[in-house]
């Protein structure tokens, strides 16, 4: 724990990855804990891969309260949780841990309520009877399959660059609603009315290889990367004629938020946090 956040003195949080440096999170909490008079430090601590579970120990021994955890640690998080939300059992993935009286470590995904609380209260994208494509069957994809079909979309169509894993989700959220899986090439050719896209591809400035015509003028595109410009996909939408693009920033403030609430029992208000990490 760094020298900042001193258990004695104060409530103690952080973010645990690797890389960190570039984390917004102590940015987003800290306005959190301004906004909400609440007394919190927060950190980011980089953490060596193959060091997750004893740094996560450590913390909470320390008198760590709460923790986020971000690539590429949220699979082990899952795995070393005694008590799992429903939510975060669906994700296999674990972005929020505490620890209660008895010592026993809990684990949350608020990764996919952020995503749809960005696109539905700050966005205004109703999801409900429209047809949704989501693009990724990697950690994110699976981890927004949930929330998303609770939104009662007419259909989800998961599209990956290799098929298997697109048609393994389908097969395993088959029970929350109407859900089509394929490659990339075999998307039917309509027009979404929403399109998400959770690869990583942007990371290496690219966009997934989708066929043309999938994207109009009517299409709502989302992002789950951010960045100070408009990303790769964001890019792409735009020229295939789509006038409604968004990138993650609104996620990540809106599953920092769901998190500061199950840590303090209080939601902060995002809007004015949004607003002041948004580049003018
Ligand atoms: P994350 O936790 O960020 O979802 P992940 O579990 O490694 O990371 O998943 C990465 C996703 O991005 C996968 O869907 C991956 O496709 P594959 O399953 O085919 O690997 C997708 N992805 C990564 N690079 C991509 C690229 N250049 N084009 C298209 N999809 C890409």
């Amino acid at each position: 724990m760094s020298e900042h956040c001193q258990p004695a003195k104060q409530a103690c949080y952080a973010v645990m990855g690797n890389p960190i440096a570039h984390s917004k999170s102590p940015c987003i909490h800290r306005l959190f804990a301004k906004q909400t008079d609440q007394t919190l430090g927060y950190d980011a601590l980089l953490i060596d891969k193959g060091k997750f579970s004893a740094a996560v120990a450590e913390f909470f021994s320390a008198g760590g309260k709460g923790l986020n955890v971000t690539v590429p640690f949220k699979q082990e998080a899952w795995q070393i949780t005694d008590h799992l939300s429903d939510r975060a059992e669906c994700a296999g993935a674990v972005n929020t841990l505490w620890r209660d009286q008895q010592g026993h470590l809990h684990g949350d995904n608020t990764d996919g309520i952020g995503l749809v609380r960005d696109l539905t209260k700050n966005l205004l994208v109703d999801l409900q009877n429209k047809t949704i494509l989501l693009l990724g069957a990697g950690g994110a994809a699976r981890g927004a399959l949930a929330p998303l079909l609770a939104e009662q979309p007419a259909s989800l169509h998961i599209a990956n660059r290799t098929r298997a894993r697109a048609l393994e989700l389908a097969k395993t959220f088959a029970e929350f609603g109407s859900v089509q899986a394929s490659g990339f090439d075999a998307i039917e050719a309509r027009q979404f009315d929403v399109v998400i896209n959770a690869t990583a591809a942007g990371l290496q400035g690219k966009v997934p290889a989708l066929p043309a015509d999938i994207i109009g003028s009517v299409s709502f595109c989302y992002d789950m990367m951010y960045s100070t410009e408009p990303t790769a996909f964001m890019q792409y939408a735009a020229q295939q004629g789509c006038h409604q693009t968004c990138d993650g920033l609104g996620m990540l403030v809106e599953q920092a938020a769901e998190a500061f609430h199950l840590w303090r029992g209080i939601m902060p208000n995002t809007a004015p946090v949004i607003a002041a990490l948004r580049p003018q």
